[in-house]
């Protein structure tokens, strides 16, 4: 069941997020809200979002679940739209050891409503206002993540400091590293390279011992789900990127020298 009309709008083929300047064609009277994803980490120009729709009532809901701790000059990301939504899956950069989630918003009646949807649209024991669903946090889990959270600062500097070190030793002409944009913040939740020849690099790491991985094969408006609704739609930077997209490891752990071994295969392929 579609409840909603959703359109799609392509990626810049640089960042891999949402392509800012086509977003004024996909809206129109009738547009109730706006997702940018925040992807792989690397901060989404939300300000100029937040420009396109001024005097519209058009909600903006940040996507952060891949970018936590990320900033927009200067201001956290999930602070800059109407809402931010965050997710705690364990490979996160903010990672719980179970599923997990926030919701940021500076709207107390919607910020009421969404915590109550969180629990069975229950905001007083036993008393069911509207109808909601299970999303609470469990208690192990935010304790887990109130521990963690102090470190969140180290984990994604640790993991720019390997993508640095991945775009500096990279240097196979046949493979395009992820850009750095020193504007807009990027947390590296993922590192993901493009080239023509993927699946070959791929197996290539994998017989070498080094484990990637293709985020994402297929663009959503290729999916089951959305195939048919969507047929009409052409989004060419998100399908070539998902030809060409490996993700490379990085994780706040990772070591210098395994680093300098995954980069000197890429450059060897
Ligand atoms: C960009 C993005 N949005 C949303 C989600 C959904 O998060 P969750 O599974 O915690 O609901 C994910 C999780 O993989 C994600 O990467």
């Amino acid at each position: 069941m579609q409840i909603v009309n959703l359109f799609f709008v392509d990626i810049d083929p640089v960042t891999f997020n949402m392509d800012v300047t086509k977003l004024e064609e996909v809206i129109t009277d009738k547009t109730k809200a706006i997702i940018p994803v925040h992807l792989f980490g690397q901060v989404l120009d939300v300000a100029y979002i937040k420009e396109i729709v001024q005097g519209k009532d058009i909600a903006i809901i940040e996507d952060c679940a891949q970018a936590f701790g990320g900033k927009l000059n200067g201001k956290q990301v999930g602070t800059i739209g109407d809402f931010g939504c965050f997710s705690f899956f364990p490979s996160k950069n903010l990672g719980a050891y179970g599923d997990g989630g926030l919701i940021l918003s500076n709207n107390s009646a919607k910020s009421k409503t969404i915590t109550m949807l969180r629990n069975h649209g229950s905001s007083r024991r036993y008393h069911h206002d509207i109808i909601g669903f299970n999303s609470r946090l469990d208690e192990i889990q935010a304790a887990v993540l109130r521990i963690k959270l102090k470190h969140i600062d180290g984990f994604n500097d640790a993991r720019k400091k390997i993508a640095m070190q991945y775009n500096d030793e990279i240097n196979n002409p046949r493979v395009t590293a992820p850009s750095i944009n020193k504007n807009f913040d990027h947390v590296f939740h993922q590192y993901t390279i493009l080239t023509n020849n993927r699946d070959d690099l791929q197996t290539y790491l994998r017989e070498n011992g080094v484990s990637s991985a293709i985020y994402y094969p297929i663009p959503i408006h290729k999916q089951n789900v959305y195939k048919s609704s969507h047929a009409n739609v052409a989004l060419k930077n998100a399908e070539d990127v998902a030809q060409k997209c490996l993700s490379l490891p990085i994780y706040p752990e990772l070591k210098s020298d395994d680093v300098s071994y995954i980069a000197n295969l890429v450059n060897k392929f």
